[in-house]
């Protein structure tokens, strides 16, 4: 394998690819992996990333400040709410920093469940997490909460009578109006226990607060939707409609980069910044 090339290559020609790995289509997964700098993609994922990227040049900024606030999340779950137990929905291919790192760090038993229904996630998931007990993933999809709360590998690992955190970072706004992302996300809510925490980030629509950067949002959403067949910009009060009537944690949906930041960290307040917000919701 060359320098600098994935598992099995990104050019995949002469590679061996497992025969569950589709290289004739985009991938969410590995179009994602692209905007991180990571190499498990291949040219049909880079064609469509770079369409992207010629509409929004800072498209790999906004990925890159995704995986930081789910950094902190993580860690102000772990290290100010106690939480131990973390089922991270729509996890996507290892990258740095991912959830049972930064957890772990805080209390290394704290047991993590990364579910994602691309088969590219199972298999780097199962080499990456080989040597480590108290993680593990499982390959199911969003669109069916009870079989993924049923999955034994996860029952084996979350306890459902203590709080849990649930993550679901850029994965509702891939379900389209017609799959109802707001029931599956009350159907993903309603089991977990008092106590629990909700984070999410989301593709954002922001038309009453940045007009301008609403425009970007519609052309990118179009974009998307031709070539990968998913992805939506939704309003603020569409996502709050996931929530139910957990309580926000200060200071609610923002801009990614506005979500309790690190000192020095700093992101240039371009259209791309305003359409793309996060937050975490406390379960009364
Ligand atoms: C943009 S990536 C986000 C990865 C990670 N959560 C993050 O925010 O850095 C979206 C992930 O959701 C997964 N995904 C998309 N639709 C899904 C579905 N219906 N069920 C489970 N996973 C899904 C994709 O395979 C991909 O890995």
């Amino acid at each position: 394998m060359a320098e600098g090339e994935g598992k099995w290559g990104c050019t995949g020609d002469e590679q061996i690819i497992p025969p569950e790995i589709d290289t004739t289509n985009p991938s969410i997964a590995r179009v994602y992996d692209y905007f991180l700098d990571g190499k498990d993609n291949f040219a049909v994922d880079r064609q469509v990333a770079e369409m992207a990227l010629r509409i929004v040049p800072d498209a790999k900024d906004a990925g890159k400040a995704n995986r930081r606030f789910l950094r902190r999340v993580v860690r102000y779950l772990a290290a100010e709410e106690g939480i131990r137990q973390f089922i991270d929905l729509g996890s996507g291919l290892p990258t740095q920093g991912n959830v049972h790192q930064i957890a772990q760090e805080i209390d290394p038993a704290a047991q993590v469940v990364y579910v994602d229904n691309d088969p590219i996630v199972l298999v780097h998931g199962r080499a990456l997490l080989a040597t480590n007990g108290s993680t593990t993933v499982i390959q199911a999809d969003v669109r069916d909460p009870e079989a993924i709360y049923a999955d034994p590998a996860l029952r084996g690992r979350i306890d459902f009578s203590k709080p849990i955190g649930l993550l679901l970072f850029s994965i509702l706004h891939h379900l389209n109006d017609e799959e109802d992302p707001w029931g599956i996300a009350e159907r993903l809510r309603e089991p977990l226990p008092s106590g629990s925490f909700i984070a999410m980030s989301n593709f954002f629509n922001a038309q009453d607060e940045h007009p301008e950067a609403s425009k970007q949002a519609v052309m990118v959403e179009k974009l998307f939707n031709e070539n990968l067949g998913t992805g939506r910009w939704r309003t603020r009060e569409e996502i709050m409609r996931y929530l139910g009537d957990m309580e926000l944690v200060e200071p609610g949906l923002v801009p990614l980069a506005d979500w309790r930041p690190d000192a020095g960290e700093s992101w240039e307040k371009s259209a791309t910044y305003y359409t793309y917000a996060g937050c975490v919701a406390r379960k009364p």
